[in-house]
């Protein structure tokens, strides 16, 4: 085959067209015939290849590319199927006890004689997720989950992929069958895909059970393709003829038909051969290459199930025996710190490797510092810990007598200020904060910090943000994972960056020339922003949309609110006075609140909490110098912050007066009174001059009320000014 570097381009679109109608008719043999036309790796090497040459000719990238369709198909969704027979949950049974009862039951129900045995299969009880097959006339049609029982989801071509799932039945089978069964993923495969996972920095899954429901609902098969996904058939659905008189029998069709039967699987005489089961699978389940979280008993004759029926969704025929969690005992090495997405700080055990129902345990989560607390964990102990079949592996207990004698109580604050002398992220080093009545500690480092990166950097780019096409999640993380964007300035100069680089953007898969070039374009036209939208894109926490349109309108422009901010900053030596604006109003000037504190915490709806959050973001100097960087990057490419309309209160009295504010106030501060005055569109002024149109006077007014009555501006006592701006005092 030819490179696609040596063909013309006229060899190129004839390539392309031909590729297109391809892959539409494979992709159509897949999806609606169910019947694939060529193996997997051919299709995939036909796929491939059409997007090489898309890659070195992108201007002949046709409408109806492949390449093109596969997001389409993620709109969609998968079509919903309704259960001709609904797919039933089975009752728990936990002790020995409820088995004997369950067994019991059911001799009642048929009214069987005492000494009339009642065969049991037991079998185990596969952790995965259950699905329906359907087969007509031998052949493979459909394939569903079981959804709520009722309906599930189309997912017949992801089910083609798996190796166990038999296309056509060998041997007779009744015109129309359903075979129900469970998907699952063994537990080497599992932790294959998640050291797959974590190496291409995407999001591990927390047990094999989540891992196979994750591969097999994949809107694009050719995903579940690439997954080990494994199929045991346990029961039927519908059936137009009957198959067998006894579950064994049906087991044993099951098997002929070229269906995977769980090799464990017995016939039970009575409830001791059950139970004897039971035990013997629990203890050998931690070397089982799957996990199974207990034994389902069936009652074994056809004709009985029939009579038991159902009830309550659960058919009064089986029952399921669960197992324990399963647990065990190993050191806790030591108590680390890692940091999620959004900055929050959770403590994780790092444990001496445990083997633990068969799955290898190193790490395990700790939740929060009170959890670590209450459990009293310490690096050293030995604990207890336990999976759950549906859980990560939790760390349960400290088993104290095996308590080193040196081991210290965990502190959350000395492990995150180590030599320093404050708490800071194990990351980035900017520092962490706990916020009252938060369980959280956080990381203050926003942009800067690279394990925020992502979900900061999707945000910034996001639609009531930067705005910024072609920008999702999805090209972030690649971005990100390239080493091209770190923070929001690196998004500026990434088309600079690509010129510098070997490797272009352009010829990464999934890329080609023009989509680089689009969002290079995309960038370009968002280098200039408005002020609320830039405040917004930063992602201060508690800065939301409205917040950040406030903070604009009243300081304008960037630097009037950088300057505010660094003021406050400069003055805050102690921690800030813990102070809504009422409360302060009645603390007056005597608590020396810096006035840029008070002006901030005047603006509607900026409490102490948001205020809080936005003077951390700007403590941080990593931050400030994220913040240089974006402008500067922005501007680089002609953009710019531009400023935003300062509110004129133009039908207020006061709109566009001349104010001054003298003496102690009663009923606000006077930073206060002067954020309320501007927010009316007054000016207020520091002296009093003749273009002074008011002078506002309080208790103890000293030379600027005299200069007022010399050059006969007008004097208004506080209440005289809250009536003129509609405001009663006393309230
Ligand atoms: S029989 C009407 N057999 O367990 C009962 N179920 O808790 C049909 N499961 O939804 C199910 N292994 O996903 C049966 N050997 C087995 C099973 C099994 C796992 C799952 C199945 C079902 C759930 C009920």
């Amino acid at each position: 085959m030819q490179d696609p570097v040596d063909l013309t381009p006229m060899e190129a679109a004839a390539e392309l067209k031909r590729l297109a109608a391809e892959i539409a008719r494979h992709d159509r043999a897949y999806h609606t015939q169910a019947a694939p036309l060529i193996p997997d790796a051919e299709y995939d090497a036909l796929v491939r290849r059409n997007a090489a040459i898309e890659a070195r000719f992108p201007d002949l990238v046709r409408p109806d590319s492949p390449s093109r369709r596969v997001g389409g198909a993620a709109a969609e969704g998968f079509r919903k199927v309704r259960h001709v027979v609904p797919m039933l949950s089975l009752d728990n049974a936990f002790a020995d006890q409820d088995v004997a009862e369950f067994v019991t039951r059911v001799r009642r129900f048929l009214g069987l004689a005492a000494d009339e045995p009642v065969a049991l299969v037991a079998e185990p009880k596969i952790d995965g997720l259950s699905i329906n097959l359907r087969y007509e006339h031998g052949r493979f049609v459909q394939g569903a989950t079981r959804g709520d029982g009722a309906e599930g989801e189309d997912v017949t071509a992801n089910l083609l992929t798996l190796a166990d799932l038999p296309r056509q039945l060998a041997g007779d089978a009744p015109a129309a069958l359903e075979i129900r069964g469970e998907v699952y993923m063994t537990k080497a495969d599992f932790l294959a895909l998640n050291a797959r996972q974590e190496a291409a920095g995407d999001k591990p899954f927390a047990n094999p059970r989540n891992a196979a429901a994750g591969s097999l609902r994949q809107l694009d098969f050719r995903i579940t393709a690439g997954r080990p996904l494994r199929l045991f058939a346990y029961a039927m659905g519908e059936a137009s003829a009957p198959v067998a008189d006894s579950h064994w029998h049906f087991l044993r069709r099951l098997a002929e038909w070229g269906f995977q039967v769980n090799p464990l699987a017995e016939r039970c005489d009575d409830v001791a051969a059950a139970l004897a089961l039971y035990h013997r699978v629990g203890d050998g389940r931690a070397g089982l290459a799957y996990d199974i979280d207990g034994v389902v008993y069936k009652v074994d004759r056809f004709d009985w199930q029939a009579r038991l029926g159902m009830k309550d969704r659960a058919p009064r025929w089986a029952i399921a025996h669960k197992f324990p969690a399963e647990q065990a005992r190993t050191i806790l090495k030591s108590i680390e710190i890692s940091v999620g997405r959004t900055g929050v700080l959770t403590p994780w055990a790092n444990l001496e490797p445990i083997n633990v129902g068969g799955v290898m345990v190193a790490r395990a989560t700790l939740h929060n510092e009170d959890e670590v607390g209450r459990k009293d964990f310490r690096d050293g102990d030995t604990v207890v810990i336990q999976r759950a079949g549906d859980v990560i592996p939790q760390v349960v207990a400290v088993v104290p007598e095996l308590r080193p004698e040196a081991a210290v109580p965990f502190s959350m604050t000395a492990k995150l200020t180590g030599e320093g002398d404050h708490p800071v992220c194990p990351v980035c080093g900017s520092h962490a904060v706990r916020e009252e009545g938060e369980a959280a500690w956080r990381c203050t480092g926003g942009l800067v910090c690279p394990a925020q990166a992502v979900e900061r950097l999707v945000h910034f780019a996001s639609r009531d943000a930067f705005n910024i096409e072609g920008l999702g999640e999805k090209n972030i993380e690649f971005l990100v994972r390239q080493g091209y964007v770190g923070q929001p300035a690196d998004i500026f100069r990434l088309e600079d960056e690509d010129r510098r680089r070997l490797q272009k953007l352009a010829n990464f898969e999934g890329w080609g020339k023009r989509s680089a070039e689009k969002l290079f374009e995309a960038i370009r036209s968002r280098a200039t922003i408005a002020l609320e939208r830039f405040i917004y894109a930063l992602g201060i926490r508690q800065v939301g949309e409205a917040t950040a349109k406030r903070l604009a309108r009243h300081y304008g422009s960037l630097d009037a609110w950088r300057r505010a901010m660094d003021e406050i900053l400069d003055q805050r030596t102690l921690p800030l006075p813990p102070v809504e604006p009422q409360e302060m109003v009645a603390r007056r000037e005597a608590t020396r609140i810096p006035e840029a504190y008070a002006e901030l915490i005047a603006i509607e709806d900026i409490g102490k909490g948001v205020a809080g959050a936005i003077l951390d973001f700007f403590a941080e100097a990593h931050n400030r110098e994220s913040l240089d960087a974006l402008v500067q990057a922005m501007q680089a490419l002609g953009g710019r912050v531009e400023d935003a309309q300062v509110v004129e209160a133009s039908s207020s009295p006061v709109a566009g007066k001349a104010v001054v504010f003298t003496g102690t106030l009663v009923t606000m501060t006077r930073p206060e009174a002067k954020v309320r005055a501007e927010a009316l569109g007054a000016k207020v002024v520091g002296s009093v001059s003749k273009k002074t149109d008011y002078v506002v006077v309080g208790a103890d007014a000293g030379s600027k009320a005299a200069e007022a009555a010399k050059l006969g501006v007008t004097i208004l006592s506080e209440e005289d000014w809250l009536r003129l701006i509609g405001r009663e005092s006393g309230t």
